[in-house]
């Protein structure tokens, strides 16, 4: 079954163009056949975060054009001219009416190809940014109606949890040419129960899944997600959107500095002292709570205080800085899923969200499960299906689709704040 899958929920337009089949022993497979993306992080730059006006009007004056670009990847773009009826037009009209200049370009665009060989259309219904949700929301329906498709709504969680889960196959990636952004993965061999640790921009929780696609949330957080939490103790360090990878970069290049030190390849001075000892030790915070529940918002103005007691930052401190949160941060969240992993005896245990393209939370996580869960199946999403994307809601838009959970034009609305369970 072929699914066209489309998300819009924050500052990526991503439609991808998935190919899944059940295999014989169980689990399916995905055959990738297009994955076009298009990531706002540029225009959002200057505000220090995702502006949902701009990010709202930036998925409508690029969704065809993504649209073109997977389809023509996926070999499924062929030109036609038809005539589209007139109550077809008033329809896509109306749905497309909170999302000016979208309208003329799927006149367009939809009057001179075919209707695509695909079977279903699914998109990111929630949780996200409401009026960046509502662009891809209605131009699903829009596409549904025109080329008469059954509709997904897919909750984007459920996506990171099944990008997660996801593998390649056992006899690797078929690509057909290096260029190519084609691929094969399966989701197969998974134990239950899953307990799912997702770390976003927006969340920060362990949901567990007894039996496949049923949720039930073990902890999250009570404040901030832990993604929130990079990018604002990144803003505070002056370092550009999004903090993540920024702050990352910073603590890495620390430890593999201290690393090289420890080898004794690099001399040592009284920078590389200072940069030992470590002045600015931050909060674990509830750490020793004993619930499944997070916070990050007291290790933010933790960083804040340590700040303000200075004045101004050297370039060695914001090191200093980036892997004392960095290391705060993994110890918070590999205390709560090993809390989490002896409540629910869980078989696997995926990772899932932005913040798992994470290098030393990954490490962490792979030596903590290696030493003290080694029965445990661990599952980290691969670089390219980490961050927000298509593939993903592809995956559960098939899911979804096998299991006839389609929505009605009518009835499938954006919610920002959808939830799992
Ligand atoms: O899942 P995602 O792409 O969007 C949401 O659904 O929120 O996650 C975005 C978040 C941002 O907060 C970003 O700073 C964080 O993921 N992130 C990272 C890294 N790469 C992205 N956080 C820590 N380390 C990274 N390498
Ligand atoms: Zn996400």
């Amino acid at each position: 079954m072929r699914v066209l899958a489309i998300e819009t929920s924050c500052d990526e337009t991503a439609i991808a163009i998935v190919d899944g089949q059940e295999l014989p022993r169980g689990g399916t497979s995905f055959r990738v056949l297009g994955n076009a993306l298009l990531s706002q992080i540029e225009i959002h730059k200057p505000y220090g975060g995702v502006f949902p006006a701009l990010a709202k009007r930036e998925h409508a004056k690029n969704l065809v054009p993504i649209l073109e670009a997977a389809l023509e990847e996926a070999e499924l773009l062929r030109g036609d001219t038809r005539a589209l009826a007139p109550e077809t037009r008033a329809a896509l009209a109306q749905l497309l009416e909170r999302e000016p200049g979208l309208s003329e370009k799927l006149f367009e665009f939809v009057s001179e190809c075919e209707t695509p060989d695909i079977d279903a259309i699914a998109v990111t219904a929630g949780p996200g940014l409401e009026p960046a949700l509502w662009v891809g929301v209605s131009f699903a329906k829009a596409l549904a109606l025109v080329w008469n498709k059954p509709l997904v709504g897919v909750n984007h969680m459920e996506g990171h949890i099944l990008a997660g889960l996801a593998k390649e196959p056992p006899n690797g990636s078929v690509n057909t040419s290096p260029f190519s952004t084609r691929f094969n993965l399966v989701i197969s061999g998974v134990e239950m129960p899953v307990l799912a640790l997702l770390i976003s921009g927006g969340h920060t929780e362990l949901v567990l899944m007894r039996s496949w696609l049923q949720y039930e949330f073990v902890g999250q957080t009570r404040d901030d997600a832990v993604g929130e939490a990079f990018d604002k103790v990144a803003r505070m360090l002056e370092l550009p959107y999004p903090g993540g990878p920024e702050i990352s970069k910073l603590a890495e290049e620390l430890r593999s500095s201290a690393g090289r030190r420890r080898l004794g390849t690099v001399s040592e001075g009284a920078e590389d002292q200072r940069h030992e000892e470590n002045p600015f030790v931050l909060p674990r915070p509830m750490i020793h709570d004993n619930s499944c529940d997070f916070s990050f918002a007291g290790l933010k103005t933790a960083v804040l205080n340590v700040l303000k007691q200075r004045e101004g930052v050297s370039a060695c401190d914001r090191q200093l800085i980036a892997r004392e949160f960095e290391d705060a941060v993994a110890d918070v969240l590999w205390t709560k899923t090993a809390r989490a992993l002896d409540q629910t005896g869980a078989s696997t245990l995926v990772i899932g969200g932005g913040v798992s393209a994470n290098i030393h939370i990954k490490r962490v996580f792979r030596a903590a499960v290696a030493r003290e869960y080694p029965h445990v199946d661990l599952r980290i999403p691969s670089a390219t299906l980490t961050t927000d994307n298509a593939v993903m809601i592809g995956f559960a838009g098939y899911c979804r689709a096998l299991r006839k959970d389609f929505a009605g034009p009518a009835t499938l609305v954006a919610s920002g704040n959808q939830s799992l369970a």
